[in-house]
């Protein structure tokens, strides 16, 4: 039976990579192809939620009924959240921002020279933390995409960034996380809700995602 949890929400959700660019022709990224990301907005569109997404360059086509907002950088999706958060009740952040930016960018192109390059890095401002440090009565979940120790990495981003739930990726784990179709996540909660999610497609595992937010925000235990 359809629950009518999700007719008067909003939700925020980021996906895709950013990338930070070097030059006019360079840029670095990830792999990240936003199919995690979309496939959350999507499913809380279906379930009737109004779904704002903030997207790094991806191929996917735009899902129908959701309000894309299309960014480059971390420093971009970093601007375009926050000056959306506050109209959000649940945020989930699936997108895989970058970590560090190249320190300078070039206006023209990087010409070869001999020897090695250095590129210096500097990091980029953390989103999520932003959030947790401002949130009010939003629901905020983050993703973990971890390679070791997933869990343990997990529950430490849980509590160190003030959220209420994270969906841990073992990334090392074939099929799971980047690019492909599938993933397999556990979901953990503040409140206490410990799930692990066997792999299926980023569909399903989106539609059993924001069950368990649905639980946890209710304040049921699963
Ligand atoms: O896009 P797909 O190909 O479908 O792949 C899905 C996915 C693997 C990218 C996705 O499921 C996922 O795990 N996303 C988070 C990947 C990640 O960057 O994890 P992290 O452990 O580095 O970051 C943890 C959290 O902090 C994430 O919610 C991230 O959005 C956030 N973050 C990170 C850096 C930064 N500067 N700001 C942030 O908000």
């Amino acid at each position: 039976q359809a629950s009518s949890f999700y007719q008067n929400k909003h939700v925020l959700v980021t996906a895709g990579p950013t990338q930070e660019i070097v030059d006019p022709v360079r840029f670095f990224t990830n792999h990240s192809s936003g199919k995690m990301g979309y496939a959350l907005a999507q499913m809380a569109e279906s379930l009737g939620a109004k779904v704002t997404l903030v997207s790094g360059p991806t191929d996917l086509s735009q899902p129908p009924g959701v309000n894309v907002l299309p960014v480059q950088s971390a420093e971009d999706m970093y601007n375009t959240v926050l000056e959306h958060f506050d109209e959000a009740d649940i945020v989930i952040k699936a997108a895989a921002v970058a970590d560090y930016r190249p320190k300078q960018q070039y206006n023209h192109k990087m010409k070869k020279k001999e020897g090695s390059l250095v590129i210096e890095m500097e990091r980029t401002r953390d989103i999520l933390q932003a959030l947790g440090e401002k949130k009010k009565e939003q629901y905020l979940v983050g993703f973990a995409a971890e390679t070791n120790q997933a869990i343990e990495y997990g529950k430490d981003k849980l509590t160190r960034k003030n959220l209420d739930a994270i969906v841990i990726n073992d990334v090392s784990q074939e099929g799971t996380g980047f690019s492909g179709d599938t993933n397999e996540v556990t979901f953990l909660s503040k409140r206490g809700i410990e799930k692990s999610l066997p792999l299926s497609s980023k569909t399903q595992i989106a539609q059993q995602v924001l069950t368990l937010i649905e639980t946890d925000i209710k304040g049921g235990k699963s």
